[in-house]
């Protein structure tokens, strides 16, 4: 029997396993002499804009057989003569891989909190190499320490087909507001309807981070696993959430909770997994199942207090690993992260005492790696700071079910939302002021198997909306108002077809997956107004088929690859168009508006 299922372990995992054996030379994929350069389409942190003020290069990390291994760690002090505070700081990986590997996810922890996740790249036996770029600002406070440890968890292995080891150069880049702008045009494409964002790019950069974190917080504690195996939480399944016992300062005025979340092995593509019973009437073997519902859910003290929903992120062995070659999946090297706005419930952890806070995935199966970073913002001129819940709405999450089950050829639906409120008050030196939360979750999925079970067709929509308020009472400092509404938006669509070839295990298969990540932030401060956008798009298709012997492993393929991305904000007005086809660019076009020449006469 041959359902795309059966051969889940082909279409999903042993694809990747093909391909690990995929060294000789290929007709539409030649061999690279030299390591195969890959990248992700994404804006520069805004600050890459400007010279660093200083940069702290650290020791090259080397992975090779490091699965089951306790992490690499070594010891982190900013440069001496560039102690902070900065307007802003990079961290920078320049990653090689020397041999075969497969995908693998990378954290990296400073003090115990996470600073990036990343995954790495299914390399051929030429090897690969790329940079990662983010912006840490929001860990400043860490930042500014001496001696703390910065942890690299990547478990990889190596061995006689497995041969690449990868090395690791991390480096942080500090960066100062006064330090002249270094914008660089590359090409020009400058529109009318950008007239409106040209004017806030002409003014001088801001480099302030988003929202939630527009002055980095004063303290940020890890709610996260004691580090032997790196800090996050391995998540199993729903029941097997995970808590940590922390004592906040008791002049917290601010608490917002940083999720960082990765979907591994048999939930990997957790949005195109049936129910289980799919498998089991099929008499099929494969584990992926579950449905394919997933929700990341906050605790404090066993009362709910949030949930976030994860951006679907295709690694690069997804499917055809041709696909994700020389451009990775949106979000592969950088993962996006997820914030709770806690302010509200502060009212419970002023106490002094130690409060649990957990994390858990709905409807998980293995595995998950989950941890999150609590950032606090504490009233230096007072010691204790009052609080209270005065809203508390959160009924259950709705989730309906339709299952039309027809044996191999079945169609399942899943829709699912959420509406939450939370809202309370901090009385702090700064005044009396109210936070008021909501959130709003849509999550729609219809996942079809034709074909007998060989073609998969999951279409996935998944929107979520934050409203952020608070409100000073009239006679209070008129700063400290603000609003802000968060709208992100997640649609999937993969369509797989596995078919079988003539001698065995070999098999073609054509795959196609349209991916967006779009957010929408708009702010509303007392003293000023701005809007952020963030949309990126990709559209892969292509096809892969075996031939001959599993050994021999040569695979033929095809892939076709367009992405567009916008990034406007403060900073930036960014734009980066791409277009790859059977894993050669025949369009990279970047088009920085900001460093229009046309903007500097205005
Ligand atoms: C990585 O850092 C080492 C020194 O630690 C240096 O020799 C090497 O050239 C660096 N590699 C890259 C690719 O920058
Ligand atoms: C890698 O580690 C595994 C398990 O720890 C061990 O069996 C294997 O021999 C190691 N391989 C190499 C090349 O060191
Ligand atoms: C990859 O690098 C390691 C050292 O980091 C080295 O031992 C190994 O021989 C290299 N492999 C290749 C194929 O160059
Ligand atoms: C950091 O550790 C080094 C070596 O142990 C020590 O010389 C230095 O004084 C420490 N710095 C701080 C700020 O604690
Ligand atoms: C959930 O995972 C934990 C940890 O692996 C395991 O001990 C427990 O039995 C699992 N529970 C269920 C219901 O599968
Ligand atoms: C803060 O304001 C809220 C409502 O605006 C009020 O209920 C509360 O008593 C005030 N708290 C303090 C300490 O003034």
């Amino acid at each position: 029997m041959t359902s795309i299922m059966h051969m889940c372990c082909s279409i999903f995992s042993s694809l990747l396993l093909f391909f690990s054996f995929f060294t000789s030379a290929s007709p539409i994929f030649p061999p690279h002499a030299s390591p195969k350069e890959y990248f992700e389409v994404a804006a520069p942190p805004p600050a890459a804009a400007q010279f660093p003020s200083c940069a702290l290069h650290l020791p090259q990390q080397e992975f090779a057989n490091t699965t089951g291994a306790p992490p690499a760690t070594i010891l982190y002090t900013p440069p001496d003569d560039c102690s902070g505070p900065w307007s802003s700081v990079v961290l920078e990986l320049v990653v090689s891989c020397n041999g075969t590997q497969r995908h693998r996810i990378a954290g990296i922890w400073l003090a115990g909190v996470e600073i990036l996740r990343s995954s790495t790249v299914q390399a051929t036996k030429a090897g690969a190499s790329w940079k990662v770029q983010k912006d840490v600002t929001k860990y400043s406070s860490l930042l500014q320490l001496s001696n703390v440890t910065l942890t690299f968890m990547l478990e990889n292995t190596v061995n006689d087909v497995l041969t690449g080891v990868l090395h690791v150069n991390a480096s942080l880049l500090y960066y100062n507001d006064g330090d002249e702008p270094n914008f660089v045009a590359v090409s020009d494409g400058v529109g009318g309807r950008d007239a409106q964002f040209d004017t806030i790019a002409s003014k001088r950069p801001r480099m302030k981070s988003q929202f939630f974190y527009e002055d980095p917080a004063d303290l940020v504690i890890p709610i996260a696993d004691s580090g032997v195996n790196g800090f996050w939480f391995k998540i199993e399944n729903q029941s097997n959430s995970r808590a940590k016992g922390i004592q906040i300062p008791r002049n917290t005025y601010k608490a917002v909770l940083e999720i960082y979340a990765s979907a591994h092995e048999d939930d990997e593509f957790w949005y195109t997994n049936p129910p289980t019973f799919y498998y089991k009437t099929n008499n099929l073997k494969s584990k992926r199942g579950n449905g394919c519902f997933r929700e990341i859910f906050t605790t404090i003290d066993d009362l709910y207090v949030g949930s976030v929903s994860p951006f679907p992120v295709l690694y690069t062995g997804a499917l055809n690993p041709l696909l994700w070659s020389p451009a990775v999946g949106i979000g592969a090297f950088d993962l996006p992260t997820y914030d709770l706005e806690l302010t509200p419930f502060l009212g419970q952890l002023l106490d002094g005492e130690t409060h649990f806070f957990r994390i858990g995935v709905a409807d998980s199966i293995p595995y998950w790696l989950v941890n999150a970073n609590l950032h606090l913002w504490l009233d230096s001129s007072s010691d204790v700071v009052e609080a209270k819940t005065v809203v508390y709405r959160a009924p259950d999450l709705d989730v309906q079910r339709d299952n039309q089950y027809r044996k191999l050829n079945s169609v399942f639906k899943v829709a699912s939302s959420r509406q939450i409120e939370f809202s309370g008050f901090v009385s702090s030196s700064m005044g009396n002021s109210t936070t008021h939360v909501t959130y709003q979750f849509q999550f729609q999925n219809v996942i079809e198997f034709q074909k007998k079970g060989r073609l998969l067709d999951a279409e996935v929509f998944i929107k979520s909306r934050t409203d952020v308020r608070v409100v000073p009472p009239r006679e209070a400092q008129l700063d400290l108002k603000s609003q802000a509404t968060i709208v992100r938006k997640y649609p999937i669509h993969v369509r797989a077809m596995i078919t079988p070839g003539s001698a065995f295990d070999s098999y073609s298969s054509k795959s196609e997956v349209t991916h967006e990540f779009e957010e929408k932030v708009e702010v509303e401060l007392e003293q000023e107004n701005y809007q952020s956008t963030v949309f990126n798009s990709q559209d892969s298709r292509g096809s892969l088929r075996s031939r001959g012997d599993e050994k021999q492993g040569i695979l033929y393929g095809s892939s076709h690859v367009r992405q567009s991305l916008r990034v406007r904000d403060r900073n930036r007005c960014y734009s980066q168009t791409l277009s790859v086809d059977d894993g050669v660019i025949d369009e990279n076009q970047v088009v920085d508006l900001c460093a229009s020449p046309r903007l500097e006469s205005i």
